[in-house]
């Protein structure tokens, strides 16, 4: 057992047989990246196998070279995997080669640390096939001293074929080669999903692995044999009737028999799990020439089942036996038994064997089209983004920044639905590659340097429901045909007022009305347009809003807003500004805030609050009924929030009265309300406005815990254009300050990105946002510290019970870090936060729903994209 363990030093090192002159073998279809070789030093021959490696430089964006150290340990490993590439930046980092569709090929991927980087720790990280992942590395787990290998053999569904490196933790992914064998299509069958190889051996005393050119398809077998048992030879050939599997011939002229004649042979092997599927292929072949009253007849079990009652060898011919069906063992351990049966003069032979387990790759790659169009994109704008390697659409936690997909099923290939490459510096013609993307929605190109005229195939792609153009240095007209289903189709199209609007008759009602009109108001407008387009079921990101209470924005003199809340009687709140009260409006509830005259919130900010009030609407804003300013006597009289503030509810405090603690479904949806009232004030409204003080108690609930943002009084419109950020006092709350604006004064709309990052670390972990009595008292050290040991549990909120999935909690916390990244060009957007927050949310439905519904036919399920439209324009 402990020798078939240490196997992988074989596989590296350099104990190959020599080539002998065997006749030459093509290497037709292979890849044999050696990865991290400098590209002045690619191709190369590597001597003992004659394969031709090449560098890895063309088929992944990043990466660093690294070497592994030259000691006794590792002096032996051959040259293609003395080099690797590691990734230290970017959280999945990918390879993308070009294969032929449709093909089984052998695929492995090399793992040699060797201590290239001096810290002496096993790198661990996972390892993805397209969009699936296809295992954990834990490169030095213990028992494998010096790397780790694996290998699939696996049919490519496309013609492209990624293999991607994902970070889970502080350690840095590395690779050291990949190498890909194409197989006959009819051999290895798996009745579904793809193999994960375990073992291919073969018996001899010898201490020589073999692979190519002795293999023609480059499988690595390695030598073994069982203390108990005896190998056998032969000088002469054996034919091959194997099929296809063309066993090489140092495999197949050498057995093991048990020296024990009448004991069986059995060899034993471990699944991962007991819930694991194996396939075997033994390789026989009679190498002893048998006298006339000898017989070697056995019978064959595995797992103690019979398969072969009884089993002669073929005279110095290889034949290869496997079970059809997969093979599940009791706790994982599989066995192989053959023993001679009565009519048997000698004992029975095994010349060789291959181990498989069954790994599935269920979901689905994005479509062909889709991708080969979007490559083209990318390389001919030459967007280097580091989330744009791997499949664009799935999993979802990766997919590339800027679209957004279409995920029915896991059966079913994504589409690309969403194409934002607003502001990312495009320069030249709208490329015709676009048209590929069939069923895109949503095209915004808006924001960069594109010239060239408005193309005619836009109107072409009946899937269009938007277009915006605006901002680029694009000439010429409008084509009619796309006048024409802006016209008729309701599509939206954005463009710079210059661009002439041919052959137009009437400057249409609604292009003319949204190129014209850029205010908060229309964009409503617009919002609801949408939703009644779109009929989303369970709109939860853009609520229509609610009529209430009629007489808004109104001016209230002091005696109606002590009548209104009986002489301040009930007191909900009190802060550095003053009381806030509850009061009765018409038989409506209200609340009122009234500012005491040593109020730190001085009349400059009531009156800031009043003004943007008053002219900024939506749902996920508190809306202000009307205010008082009479003297000395100053008021704002909101919409009454039932559910009070977040930060109560997150501290447990409101549960004690029969209230409950947040679910983490409620609380990624009052993260994406949140985030979608903040996007409004940042791209909603004109001019845009920072809201300075985003914080859990600014953060209201209503009656069905809909959350609005409340509290304005710090809020400063900035300008876009040329400048990108205001200087100002530095204002805020300790804790949630952007560390930028603070050292700079800079104001920009990212200042409150970063404040968002950490209210949403507070959803998250419900720690309060400083604690003296936490080791790490600021919750953003301790949330690194608790990352950097990479458990989630230790992070989320205990309340929550657990009640959560990995998929979406890592990701929400991902995004949360990202937001609060020191720098403020890195962090997302508030567009793109909601968007990420919103898939949070569907994946755990997702998670949920498989849950709970095991048994039933999952109904087609579908991203909204309603979410990510950045109606706000
Ligand atoms: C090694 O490979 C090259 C082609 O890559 C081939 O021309 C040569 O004959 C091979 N040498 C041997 C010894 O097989
Ligand atoms: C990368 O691709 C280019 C263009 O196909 C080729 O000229 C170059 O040799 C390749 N580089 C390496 C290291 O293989
Ligand atoms: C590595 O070290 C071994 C001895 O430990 C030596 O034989 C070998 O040539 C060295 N290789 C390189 C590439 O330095
Ligand atoms: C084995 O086969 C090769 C080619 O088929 C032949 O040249 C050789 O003579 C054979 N050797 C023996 C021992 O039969
Ligand atoms: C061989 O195996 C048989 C049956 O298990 C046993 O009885 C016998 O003692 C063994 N012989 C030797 C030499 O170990
Ligand atoms: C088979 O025959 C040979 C003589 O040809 C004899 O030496 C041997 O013992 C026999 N073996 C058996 C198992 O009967
Ligand atoms: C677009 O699709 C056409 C037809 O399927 C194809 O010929 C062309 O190569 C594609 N172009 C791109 C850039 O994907
Ligand atoms: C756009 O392109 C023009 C001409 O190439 C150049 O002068 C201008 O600086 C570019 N603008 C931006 C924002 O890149």
């Amino acid at each position: 057992m402990e020798t078939r363990r240490t196997k992988l030093l074989f596989l590296a090192c350099a104990t190959f047989s020599i080539i002998h002159l065997v006749k030459s073998q093509n290497q037709q279809g292979f890849i044999s990246l050696d990865c991290g070789l400098p590209p002045n030093e690619s191709p190369y021959n590597e001597p003992l196998t004659n394969l031709t490696y090449i560098s890895d430089a063309n088929f992944t964006q990043g990466g660093k070279t690294g070497n592994i150290q030259n000691n006794s340990d590792t002096g032996f490993i051959s040259k293609p995997y003395r080099v690797l590439r590691y990734f230290p930046d970017g959280k999945r980092n990918c390879y993308s080669l070009k294969v032929t569709e449709g093909t089984k090929y052998l695929i492995r991927t090399f793992f040699i640390y060797g201590n290239y980087d001096g810290l002496n720790t096993s790198p661990r990280f996972d390892l993805y096939l397209g969009p699936n992942i296809w295992t954990s590395i834990d490169v030095l787990r213990p028992g494998v001293a010096d790397g780790a290998v694996e290998e699939i053999i696996h049919i490519t569904r496309s013609s492209i074929l990624d293999i991607c490196l994902v970070k889970t933790g502080t350690s840095t992914p590395m690779i050291s080669a990949i190498e890909l064998r194409p197989l006959r299509y009819d051999t290895y069958a798996a009745r579904t999903g793809s193999l994960k190889s375990l073992e291919h051996i073969y018996f001899t005393n010898s201490d020589k692995a073999i692979r190519y050119p002795k293999d023609v398809y480059d499988r690595v077998w390695l030598p073994y044999l069982e203390p108990e048992w005896s190998q056998i030879n032969t000088k002469l050939n054996v034919s091959d009737f194997t099929d296809g599997y063309d066993p090489p011939r140092d495999v197949v002229t050498t057995a093991a028999i048990p020296t024990n004649v009448s004991e069986p042979l059995t060899y034993t092997w471990n699944l991962e799990s007991s819930d694991d599927e194996t396939y075997c292929y033994l390789y026989f072949a009679e190498i002893q020439q048998l006298k006339a009253n000898e017989t070697r007849e056995f019978k064959i079990m595995a797992n103690g089942r019979i398969d072969y009652i009884s089993y002669r060898p073929r005279s110095f011919g290889a034949q290869t036996l496997s079970n059809l069906a997969s093979l599940k063992c009791e706790g994982g351990v599989c066995r192989v038994q053959l023993s001679k049966t009565p009519k048997s003069t000698l004992p029975p032979l095994l010349n060789a064997l291959e181990i498989f387990s069954v790994i599935n790759f269920p979901q689905s790659e994005t479509s062909t089209d889709d991708v080969i169009a979007i490559k083209n994109i990318q390389s001919t704008y030459k967007l280097s983004r580091i989330s744009w390697q791997g499949d664009p659409c799935v999993p979802k936690q990766f997919s590339w920044i800027g679209l957004s997909c279409n995920v029915i099923d896991i059966s079913t290939p994504p589409r690309i639905i969403v194409l934002d490459l607003s502001s990312s510096g495009l320069t030249g013609f709208i490329l015709p590659s676009i048209q590929n993307l069939t069923q895109l929605r949503e095209l915004d190109l808006s924001n960069n340097n594109l010239t060239g005229e408005v193309p005619e195939f836009l109107a072409t792609m009946k899937s269009l429901l938007l277009i915006d153009l605006r901002g680029n240095n694009l000439r010429g007209s409008v084509p009619r045909a796309l006048l024409e289903r802006a016209d008729k189709d309701g599509l939206k199209l954005f463009v710079d007022p210059n661009i002439k609007q041919r052959g137009s008759r009437k400057p249409t009602s609604r292009l003319v009305a949204i190129v014209a009109s850029i205010s908060c108001v229309a964009v409503i407008i617009t919002v609801l347009v949408l939703v009644f387009i779109f009929r989303r079921r369970n709109s939860l990101t853009r609520k229509v809003i609610r009529p209430s209470l009629e007489m808004k924005n109104r001016r209230f003199t002091n005696s109606e807003v002590k009548e209104m809340t009986n002489n301040f009687q009930v007191v909900l709140g009190k802060g550095g500004f003053g009381v806030v009260c509850h009061g009765l409006l018409n038989n409506e509830q209200v609340a009122v805030k009234v500012l005491s005259q040593s109020s730190t919130q001085g009349y400059k900010e009531f009156k800031t609050e009043v003004e943007l009030l008053l002219r900024v609407h939506h749902v996920n804003l508190v809306s202000l009924i009307g205010y008082c300013d009479e003297g000395n006597d100053l008021a704002l009289i909101y919409e009454f929030m039932e559910n009070g503030n977040l930060k109560e509810h997150l501290s447990g405090k409101r549960s004690g009265h029969g209230g409950s603690i947040l679910n983490w479904s409620s609380r990624l949806k009052i993260a994406i309300e949140s985030a979608l009232g903040i996007e409004y004030l940042h791209i909603g409204c004109k001019p845009p406005m920072v809201h300075r003080d985003v914080k859990s108690t600014n953060i209201l609930l209503g009656q069905h815990f809909e959350a609005k943002l409340a509290d304005f009084g710090l809020s400063r419109s900035f300008l876009v254009g040329s400048k990108t950020h205001v200087s100002t006092n530095v204002a805020g709350t300790l804790g949630y300050l952007d560390p930028e604006y603070y050292k700079k004064n800079w104001l920009t709309e990212k200042s409150d990105v970063y404040s968002f990052g950490i209210l949403l670390l507070e959803i998250i972990t419900g720690q309060p946002v400083i604690d003296e009595s936490r080791e790490k008292s600021y919750i953003v050290e301790w949330a690194k510290s608790m990352l950097a040991n990479g458990d989630i549990e230790s992070i989320m909120d205990p309340k929550l019970h657990r009640d959560y999935d990995t998929g979406s909690s890592w990701k929400a916390l991902e995004l949360a870090m990202s937001c609060i990244n020191p720098s403020s060009t890195e962090r997302p957007n508030m567009t793109r936060v909601a968007h990420e927050l919103n898939e949070c949310l569907e994946i755990y439905n997702l998670s949920k729903r498989s849950q709970d519904a095991n048994s039933t036919n999952p109904t087609g399920h579908s991203i909204s994209f309603l979410s990510d439209t950045p109606s706000a324009r």
